[in-house]
């Protein structure tokens, strides 16, 4: 290999660690100046040398390219909405049905706070971001790839794993798109100052952020993409996961964020106070949250117990709620 390739090659790799370190752990390690030099220098040998530009470069993430229009493409697997319980009578009945269809499901259910964003799934093929798709009507997806590029929080190539091994030869993994309440007041306060229309809500703006088919609006909105499921995988030499609770894992080694304050709750009644823990401290969390979802622990059940027509039958979802606020009107 020529020494410029290999030098390129090493400005992908620090520039990929200081991104992660940047913005997906909030903890960076070098100046704004010192990255938008490395980033500059790479910029500029790819200008010299585009045959050598990795297909997973950080220069990817600029964007600007104009489609014409959305392509649209079938999910390997469906993505499935979930089924929603009210209250702890509810979620009794939906655990006896899960008790009835699998009598030796384990009981430990994986919990996080139901994120109100869109669902999106991304494709790695060796480790390699190369689709992005949207649920669409849960069948068949629109193409988002350029745009999800731009998320600086998606990694265009998964971190090997730290213990060593390799990693999967494909690998979809599923998550929501959302946008931060601080971030959301801030964009909303820029377009108002610059006499554009101000957004709805996070949803809204997220949504149209994603569609958009020039990525340079896209950049423009701060999006991040919170990790908590997988559609496809081919493990290829990876080692499997065998629990939800080891997949979160998993996908934070890789190099996502996952939904916070997720737990492994031991039994059904320990759920029950999961979600009061969560409804109790809704406000508080980053973004907006519109519940929470128990998942089967067991990766195995979860594949035993299957899906009814329109939803799976190892996860439910508490739903909230909608947020109502009160507005003094003075005058
Ligand atoms: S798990 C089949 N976990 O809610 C299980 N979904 O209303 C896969 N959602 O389509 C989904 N937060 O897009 C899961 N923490 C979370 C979630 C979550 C939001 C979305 C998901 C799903 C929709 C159903």
């Amino acid at each position: 290999m020529s020494p410029e390739k290999a030098h390129m090659d090493a400005l992908v790799a620090q520039l990929e660690h200081h991104n992660y370190r940047y913005h997906t752990l909030d903890a960076p390690e070098i100046s704004d100046d010192a990255y938008d030099a490395l980033f500059r220098e790479l910029q500029e040998l790819e200008a010299a040398h585009p045959q050598w530009r990795s297909p997973h470069s950080p220069t990817l993430r600029v964007g600007g390219g104009l489609l014409s229009g959305l392509d649209k493409k079938a999910h390997r697997r469906r993505m499935y909405g979930l089924d929603n319980v009210f209250n702890a009578e509810e979620w009794r009945d939906f655990v006896e049905r899960m008790r009835r269809a699998l009598p030796e499901a384990p009981l430990a259910f994986w919990c996080d706070p139901k994120l109100d964003g869109l669902a999106l799934e991304i494709v790695y093929e060796n480790g390699i971001l190369t689709e992005a798709l949207t649920r669409g009507d849960g069948e068949t997806g629109e193409v988002v790839t350029a745009a999800v590029r731009t998320i600086k929080t998606v990694p265009l190539r998964l971190r090997p794993p730290a213990q060593g091994g390799e990693l999967p030869a494909r690998l979809e993994v599923r998550g929501e798109v959302v946008i931060f309440k601080a971030d959301f007041a801030a964009l909303n306060e820029r377009r108002d100052a610059l006499g554009q229309k101000t957004f709805a809500n996070p949803r809204n703006a997220a949504a149209g952020a994603l569609r958009q088919l020039d990525t340079t609006a896209t950049r423009s909105v701060p999006l991040r993409f919170l990790a908590y499921s997988l559609g496809d995988a081919d493990w290829g030499g990876a080692q499997p996961c065998t629990h939800q609770s080891e997949l979160m894992a998993r996908l934070r080694d890789y190099g996502f964020q996952t939904p916070p304050s997720g737990r492994l709750c031991a039994g059904p009644a320990d759920v029950e106070a999961y979600v009061e823990e969560v409804r109790q401290r809704r406000e508080h969390f980053d973004m907006e949250i519109d519940g929470a979802v128990a998942k089967q622990d067991d990766l195995e059940a979860q594949e035993a117990l299957g899906h009814t027509a329109r939803a799976p039958r190892f996860a439910v979802a508490f739903k909230f709620p909608a947020m109502q606020a009160r507005t003094i009107l003075r005058g």
